[in-house]
């Protein structure tokens, strides 16, 4: 798939999200480096703690299905600015895909590039323990 492709199933996801209290969409769309691309977007709950977002979606649902190689994540927003993951969505990726290509949309379609490592630098994980 090419980056614009998946950064298109990552737009498309934004008209998933389910936002009644933040209104603020996210679409995600992970590649994994066989290719198979799984896709996610935020989740929010009148709890408002249990809400997942949308790049955590796509991590998770990939793990679940057996996948955990990934190769690189597209991001989209609807804002100006370009939608870069939280923190926590940081962590897990740092879990799974150390070297992850993290790929940030804002609404106009435009992107701008990281690594994990730069969007995370000295990033805890398993060699910590
Ligand atoms: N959100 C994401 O989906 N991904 C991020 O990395 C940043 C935040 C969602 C969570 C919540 O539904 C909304 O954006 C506002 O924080």
């Amino acid at each position: 798939m090419t980056e614009k492709e998946l950064c298109q199933k990552a737009i498309e996801m934004l008209d998933r999200a389910y936002i009644p209290y933040s209104h603020f969409p996210v679409g995600a769309a992970l590649e994994c480096v066989d290719g198979t691309v799984f896709t996610g977007c935020n989740i929010e709950n009148a709890s408002y703690t249990p809400t997942i977002c949308a790049e955590r979606t796509a991590i998770f649902k990939a793990v679940s299905e057996g996948y955990r190689d990934f190769k690189r994540i597209a991001i989209a927003g609807r804002s100006e600015d370009f939608c870069v993951p939280c923190g926590v969505c940081r962590q897990v990726m740092k879990e799974f895909a150390p070297d992850l290509e993290v790929i940030c949309l804002n609404g106009k379609g435009e992107a701008k590039h990281f690594t994990l490592n730069e969007l995370l630098p000295y990033g805890f994980d398993s060699s910590w323990l």
